[in-house]
């Protein structure tokens, strides 16, 4: 029924807007020698790049920043970060910013202590004891890295983009400020939102017995990301609505509702190798993969679940025709994701070329399996992942 499991989570969270007023107090607790690692920019822009500037200062500690890191993050710039940590002996490796961010400081910080190359560890899937400890502050609901062990970066030289997971990469402390996403653009909240649904949809979908409140409880979550994300959108300053999308975005993906199933990631072994491949954002490929991939797997054996998210999550009224209600609910998740969040609907409508195809699906099964069958939801074989 469950398989056994070992639950373990120890990221300390700072939830509220002055979530970001505690850094100087964690952080002498952590090193004394800090990393700043960010994106693009935009946290110089929204003031809290000053913020942390000013919390680094009231901490006692020194620091350094590496900036730049892009969205689809890739080696090279943890490959200098971790360079970086040794020459000038970091122990502390800060994160702000968006799940690119924070996966490239884990990397960095991951690989601080490898005189090789940081890639071997990733590609090796490494299970490594020691990291430089971690602070995540997160500026936008997606990917829920801040309170996870999992890492997720692209080698350009060989277009693979892989998740390196392993427990000394979660991040220490986590400053969780609906306040600092106010400012993510309504097409970036929409990506986020639809990684939010993702990371519930890849568990929820598992013909397993499992929890019946673990079951309810991703039900309440998708209906809140339902809710909360056009909202966001509409308001970017829409307190309530970045709150519940916040908090949703770390109980998705942060072990509890994954314990006891063994989980395939199925869309997600696939949007990897089209991120992988193409800059397309994340959760953009997600709303795209996960409504076709439901309705490729809808058969006799999965319409009960899928019926059952149609009627629970999408409310869709219950029929005595499973494959039917489980249909409506399939075309209601895609209508949500092309008429409330504004996503396309289809892979060609963002000029995706398909020749790739082919190499694409070897290698997420190469990756996923080791029988040439990703076992999941529903066993799909390469040619599946293709179609
Ligand atoms: O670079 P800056 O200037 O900061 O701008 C970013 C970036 O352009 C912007 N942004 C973030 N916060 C903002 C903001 N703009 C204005 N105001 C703010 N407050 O948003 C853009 C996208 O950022 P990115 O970090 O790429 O987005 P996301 O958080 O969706 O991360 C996506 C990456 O995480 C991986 C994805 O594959 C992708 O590489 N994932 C990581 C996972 C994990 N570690 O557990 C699991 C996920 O399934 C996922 O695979
Ligand atoms: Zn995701």
């Amino acid at each position: 029924m469950v398989d056994p499991f070992i639950y373990h989570n120890p990221t300390k969270v700072y939830f509220g807007n002055d979530a970001l007023s505690h850094l100087h107090e964690e952080l002498p607790r952590w090193g004394k020698n800090a990393l700043l690692i960010y994106g693009g920019g935009s946290i110089r822009e929204n003031g809290i790049y000053d913020t942390i500037v000013e919390e680094i200062r009231k901490a006692g500690i020194s620091a350094y920043e590496i900036s730049g890191v892009k969205p689809n993050p890739e080696m090279p710039l943890a490959r200098q970060g971790a360079r970086f940590c040794r020459e000038r002996g970091i122990d502390l490796v800060i994160a702000a910013g968006g799940g690119s961010v924070i996966d490239t400081a884990k990397v960095i910080a991951g690989s601080a202590l490898y005189d090789g190359d940081p890639w071997d560890l990733v590609k090796s899937r490494a299970q490594i004891s020691h990291a430089l400890p971690i602070m995540a502050i997160p500026t936008m609901a997606a990917t829920g890295s801040e309170m996870n062990s999992c890492a997720v970066i692209t080698n350009p030289d060989t277009h693979e983009k892989l998740g390196w997971t392993t427990e000394a990469l979660r991040p220490r402390v986590s400053f969780l400020s609906p306040k600092n996403t106010f400012t993510v653009p309504p097409a970036q909240t929409a990506y986020g939102s639809a990684d939010i649904l993702s990371h519930i949809l890849e568990v929820y979908l598992n013909r397993a017995e499992g929890f019946d409140a673990v079951d309810g409880f991703m039900e309440s979550m998708m209906r809140s990301v339902i809710r909360w994300a056009p909202l966001a959108m509409e308001d970017g300053f829409h307190e309530e609505a970045r709150t519940n999308l916040l908090w949703d975005s770390e109980w998705a993906i942060n072990d509890l509702i994954d314990r006891g199933h063994s989980v395939s990631w199925t869309c997600h072994a696939l949007e990897h190798e089209l991120s992988a491949f193409f800059p397309i954002p994340h959760g953009l490929g997600l709303a795209i993969l996960t409504p076709a991939f439901m309705e490729y797997v809808l058969n006799e054996e999965t319409a009960p679940r899928l019926a059952r998210f149609a009627v629970r999550v999408m409310g869709v009224k219950e029929g005595k025709n499973e494959i039917k209600t489980a249909r409506k609910g399939i075309r209601k998740l895609r209508k949500f994701f092309t008429k409330s969040l504004y996503l396309p609907g289809r892979l060609s409508e963002i000029g995706l070329d398909d020749a790739l195809f082919e190499d694409m699906a070897a290698h997420a099964m190469a990756w996923k399996s080791t029988d040439g069958i990703l076992h999941g939801f529903y066993p799909l074989t390469e040619e599946d992942f293709v179609a």
